[in-house]
């Protein structure tokens, strides 16, 4: 297990070895998610309050149906909250319209799901490279070169999804996420369609994105394996965060 490369403060800690106190890039407060199908409400999130420090690389943990998937869509501007305030990089994405929070979403999230959802018709460097062609987030060449060597994808570049291994197509799809340097990758279990081996490649990439290139990541995994390349683990429960102790 590599130690984590930074230390970050706690609330009870307000500065940090004599620097200026990091403020989080995301911070929930109380927040609350209620789905209402017909006359029935489920109360996915029940009061989280989090917070999140650049360069952190944080998993989370908890039975299937604890809201964490709800969690990821809410903090990422996926989905509006019922109540509370998530604010992100500065910005309060409760009080939003949906169309500057799609805005701020594309600019300032990198999301990466179970399923990959590559489009099929297009080849790896498409899959990359679309959202910035469509939304002109100023495509940068030199960062697509380096996310594409990082990522060992430099030779696979003219596949589409279906030549491509499982793994291949996460990397894609990790890569799809980072090449606009978002502020935060937000995975939901990245690995839970891999094999062993392909699982721990793309583990090893993410905590790589995390050391080398200061990437801050939430990771959602069922497997304390997988969620301990994270430097703390917050565990969820019945739409609550329970615990978000350290794991070094
Ligand atoms: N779109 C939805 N409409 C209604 N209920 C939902 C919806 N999405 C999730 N839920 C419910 O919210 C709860 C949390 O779900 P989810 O966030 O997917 O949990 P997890 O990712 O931890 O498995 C579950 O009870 C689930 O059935
Ligand atoms: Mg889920």
């Amino acid at each position: 297990m590599l130690k984590p490369t930074r230390i970050f403060p706690s609330s009870n800690s307000p500065t940090l070895a004599g620097e200026r106190l990091l403020e989080p890039i995301l911070q929930t407060e109380n927040l609350w998610k209620v789905y209402r199908q017909g006359k029935v409400e489920v109360p996915a999130l029940r009061g989280v309050s989090i917070e999140i420090f650049p360069g952190e690389f944080v998993s989370i943990m908890g039975p299937s149906g604890c809201g964490k998937s709800t969690m990821l869509h809410v903090i990422g501007g996926l989905a509006q909250a019922t109540s509370g305030r998530v604010l992100l990089d500065g910005n309060d994405l409760t009080t939003m319209s949906d169309s500057a929070r799609t805005l701020l979403r594309r600019h300032k999230v990198g999301f990466v799901f179970q399923r990959f959802n590559l489009l099929p018709t297009l080849d790896a460097y498409h899959n990359i490279t679309l959202a910035q062609h469509i939304h002109g987030n100023g495509f940068d060449p030199h960062r697509f070169q380096v996310v594409a060597d990082l990522l060992g994808l430099s030779g696979r570049l003219k596949h589409k999804p279906s030549e491509l291994s499982g793994g291949e197509q996460q990397r894609v799809a990790l890569a799809r996420a980072i090449v606009s340097e978002p502020k935060i990758v937000l995975a939901d279990e990245p690995t839970g369609n891999l094999d062993t081996k392909s699982s721990e490649a793309v583990l090893g990439l993410l905590r790589q994105l995390n050391q080398d290139l200061g990437q801050t990541i939430v990771m959602i995994t069922h497997n304390p394996e997988a969620a301990a390349y994270g430097h703390r683990v917050l565990h969820m429960r019945d739409g609550e965060v329970v615990d978000g102790s350290s794991v070094h």
